[in-house]
């Protein structure tokens, strides 16, 4: 048996040091979570390699100094620019022929996939939660609101004659349609859809929710710029539910551009290395990109981890539902979204979309 070969073969990493934590061994797996090469490794203080204080050099300074074993659920390791990686880790010690011990080892699992997973999954559950709940809602709401609705429409008939008061039933209407659409959304959300895709003209799409929000645009100084291709084929898409994308994502360019600016809609053929074609089931398709670019302030590092989670706003009339929603109907059309921000200089939204063959 060649025992070398099998510890390469480990997708844990295996870490042995003697007893002066001088790496003796690295494995593969090693390699790829330190990001460093056995040949830069072995032959140097593990101190040299990792911040002293690190779960790794404490652990097995430990099991040197007592014999014993020690073991880490959720260690982290730092690599390059500090940025860390969760692993768990078990040291053990190696014994000598004399019963004395000449060293050391580690073995560290990367959890980083694992922690990716739990939160897609804490994302989903928040998801679900927040579905039963607007069901529940929408029915305990919606009724009353329709007919809070329907008595403010009388109300507003018969103070025709008195505009100032007339004022306030406007009001009372614009804010009782807001809320009705917030319960739209929030049903959106948790209401599992039966996507009708067609053969869609991309441009005439974008156009409608551009025109739809001209009047906003004008009023907050942003000027609206296309940059349509010409040649775009069409698309495989729902119309309604791409129109809710599009909203969603004009809206929120106006929102960022308080002090005016320019929204800039683009359409392109994809060469997106990542996103540019995409497996429908039934082999690849070319995708075709639809972007709404702000220059408003941008999204901060902390937000933009955040962005799709649900209920996630810095708004404060925000619902946090809008991109929720358009990650998930992209995701409908095996689609994606991608959002670029930097601080300061605007933020690009970006929708890729299969071509309808
Ligand atoms: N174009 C943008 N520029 C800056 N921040 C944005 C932009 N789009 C989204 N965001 C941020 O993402 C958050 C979530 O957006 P969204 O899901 O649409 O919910 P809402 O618009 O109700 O807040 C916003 O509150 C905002 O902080
Ligand atoms: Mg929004």
């Amino acid at each position: 048996m060649n025992y070398a070969a099998v510890l390469a073969g480990l997708p844990d990493a295996v870490i042995a040091v003697d007893a002066d934590l001088r790496v003796v061994f690295w494995n593969a797996a090693a390699e790829v979570l330190m990001e460093r090469s056995a040949r830069r490794a072995e032959g140097r203080f593990l101190k040299e390699l990792c911040p002293p204080d690190a779960s790794l050099v404490r652990r097995l300074a430990e099991t040197l100094a007592t014999g014993e074993s020690r073991s880490e659920p959720e260690g982290t390791i730092e690599r390059g620019e500090g940025r860390r990686v969760p692993v768990s880790l078990v040291t053990a010690p190696l014994f000598a022929r004399a019963g004395s011990v000449e060293g050391g080892v580690a073995v560290l699992r990367d959890l980083s996939r694992i922690r990716q997973l739990e939160a897609e999954v804490r994302r989903g559950e928040t998801l679900a939660a927040a579905g039963r709940m607007a069901v529940g809602l929408a029915h305990e709401i919606r009724n009353p609101l329709g007919a809070i609705r329907g008595a403010v429409q009388l109300l507003s008939r018969e103070l025709a004659a008195q505009p100032k008061l007339r004022e306030y039933t406007d009001v009372l209407l614009t804010e009782v349609d807001r809320v009705n659409r917030s319960i739209e959304m929030l049903l959106d959300l948790a209401r599992p859809v039966q996507l009708r895709p067609v053969p869609l003209n991309l441009h005439q799409l974008v156009e409608r929710v551009a025109l739809m929000h001209e009047e906003a645009a004008r009023a907050r100084r942003v000027a609206i710029v296309r940059r349509y291709d010409p040649s775009l084929p069409p698309i495989l898409g729902d119309e309604d539910r791409l129109l809710q994308v599009f909203h969603n994502l004009v809206r929120n360019a106006l929102d960022a551009m308080k002090d005016g600016g320019h929204l800039t809609l683009t359409t392109r053929v994809s060469l997106n290395p990542l996103f540019g074609k995409m497996d429908l089931g039934a082999g690849s398709r070319n995708m075709v990109e639809a972007q709404v670019a702000d220059e408003g302030p941008g999204i901060p590092a902390e937000a933009r981890a955040r962005l799709f989670d649900p209920f996630f706003t810095t708004k404060d009339k925000g619902l946090g539902l809008g991109l929720a929603i358009c990650h998930r109907i992209l995701e409908e059309h095996r689609g994606a979204i991608q959002v670029e921000s930097a601080e300061g200089r605007g933020t690009v939204v970006t929708c890729f979309l299969p071509i309808a063959k």
